[in-house]
């Protein structure tokens, strides 16, 4: 894979599950090399069949999903996935360390240099004086965080993450997003972030793709939000922000929040 690339692009993407209706219906959305891209949409919307298919783990039933020129075919190192699940993502029986350093087991010949790659990456999440520690060790947060850096460390062009603060208390996860924007402003890695929560997306997003609720899910719009580097979300423009995010999905999604919360 050539290493120059400049944008991921999807283009006229379809998928239909055998027998079951189609999901995903004529996508298009281009990620340009550093964003941070996320995309929202109602629970059941495609958002998780969409990143699986652009991570290469289903095939798409029509279209293409391309590093400019470049069509990808499966999976592969260039894609990682976070995903939200926190209690069975890291192997049990390894170190934070053991587990940062596994990928590049088959990468990386010298043992001293996956330690010192896998390091950095630790570091960079801050978990720097937790590499000893084994998962059962660690609270959510860090868990997901040496999930992270287990991304990390492989150098992928793209980390995609799915939901990936949702199974998170509520203050553990604004952290996490703080701490996620943080650590992408000093790698500049291009982010796919999966989210059905408005506020998260627009704390961390150069791009927002918003997708309709499904079947067919299609692309209701995509956009750059105009804001600040620091974002806050009482500033004017986040809500304004947030109620064009809203008018297109929101009572949709709170609707089925509501119906959710009722049936517990
Ligand atoms: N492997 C599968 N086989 C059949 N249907 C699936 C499969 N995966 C997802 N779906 C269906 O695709 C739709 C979108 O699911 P999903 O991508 O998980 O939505 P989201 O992540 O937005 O909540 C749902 O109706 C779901 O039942
Ligand atoms: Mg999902």
């Amino acid at each position: 894979m050539e290493n120059d690339w400049k944008r991921l692009k999807v283009t006229g993407l379809y998928k239909q599950f055998s027998r079951g209706p189609v999901v995903l219906s004529n996508i298009d959305l281009t990620v340009d090399r550093g964003a941070f891209m996320c995309i929202l949409g109602p629970s059941g919307s495609g958002k998780s069949t969409l990143v699986d298919l652009i991570a290469g783990f289903e095939p798409p039933t029509d279209g293409r999903i391309a590093f400019d020129d470049s069509p990808i075919h499966g999976p592969g190192p260039d894609r990682v996935v976070i995903f939200q699940d926190i209690g069975n993502a890291l192997f049990p029986w390894l170190t934070v360390l053991e587990n940062a350093e596994f990928g590049l087991k088959n990468f990386v010949r010298n043992k001293n240099e996956r330690r010192a790659q896998a390091m950095e990456a630790l570091e960079l999440v801050g978990l720097g004086n937790d590499t000893h520690k084994f998962p059962s060790e660690l609270s959510g947060g860090m868990k997901q965080r040496a999930q992270i850096a287990r991304g990390l460390v492989m150098d992928p062009h793209v980390l995609i993450m799915d939901e990936p603060f949702a199974a998170l208390d509520a203050i553990t996860r604004r952290r996490m997003q703080y701490e996620l924007k943080d650590l992408w402003e000093r790698t500049h890695k291009t982010v796919i972030f999966v989210t059905h929560d408005i506020t998260e997306a627009l704390i961390l997003a150069t791009d927002v793709t918003v997708l309709s609720s499904g079947p067919e899910a299609r692309i209701l719009d995509t956009f750059r939000p105009e804001l600040p580097d620091e974002r806050d979300p009482a500033d004017a423009e986040f809500i304004a922000a947030y109620r064009h995010i809203e008018s297109l999905i929101g009572h949709v999604h709170d609707a089925g929040d509501v119906r959710a919360e009722t049936a517990q």
